[in-house]
């Protein structure tokens, strides 16, 4: 598939078939993404496969987190048992979920620019898995973000939580997409 292609016609799909993905095709998906450019070289993106009954660890500790979250709330009990069961399961929605990951930098503005590579490492992701006939959605949300997330991680200072990249076989059409043109974005500067 043509670069140009692939950019227009990928679509975030978060309805994907349970058929297992093959691990190879996995690997394709990973590699493209540490072609991403990274200024000075960090390469500062790790990732975690959850696959198959692997995606039981992030099952259990999405349902923590939701146990966490609904006693810090105050939530009555069954509406935190129904809240913690939805986290659980939401972690099985796709075959393989990949939690994408940028190590922090040695200051501030690495850090940023470490964070910028890996969403380019992403958007490499996403671009690979769809010209190889498969579909993702980029899925952030308290789980990217919750301090019990980045233990369960074992994250240290100045490292995110960038993606959960859910990849699987698509199980829905192509969705039209709604993008203003550049040129409304855009100013020239020119001679
Ligand atoms: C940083 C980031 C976080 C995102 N988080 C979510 C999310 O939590 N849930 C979701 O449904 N989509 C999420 N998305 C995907 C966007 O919703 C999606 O890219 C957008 O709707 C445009 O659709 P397209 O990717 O098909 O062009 C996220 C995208 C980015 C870049």
């Amino acid at each position: 598939m043509e670069v140009d292609h692939a950019i227009e016609t990928r679509r975030s799909v978060g309805r994907v078939k349970q058929d297992p993905v093959p691990r190879e095709l996995v690997e394709k998906v990973l590699e493209s993404a540490v072609h991403a450019p990274n200024h000075k070289i960090t390469e500062p993106w790790r990732f975690h496969v959850f696959t198959g009954k692997g995606r039981g660890d992030l099952a259990r500790a999405r349902a923590e987190l939701a146990k966490i979250q609904a006693e810090a709330e105050g939530e009555e009990e069954e509406l935190a048992a129904g809240r913690i069961s939805r986290e659980r399961k939401k972690a099985f929605r796709a075959p393989v979920v990949i939690a994408v990951i940028s190590r922090g930098g040695r200051d501030e503005v690495e850090t940023l620019e470490n964070y910028a590579a890996c969403a380019a490492a992403v958007q490499n992701m996403q671009l690979t898995a769809h010209a190889l006939g498969l579909a993702t959605i980029w899925r952030t949300g308290p789980v990217a973000y919750h301090p019990y997330m980045r233990d369960f991680f074992g994250l240290e200072d100045g490292d995110r939580i960038v993606a959960y990249l859910y990849l699987g076989y698509p199980d829905v059409g192509e969705r039209p997409r709604r993008r203003e043109p550049a040129s409304s974005r855009t100013v020239w500067h020119e001679g």
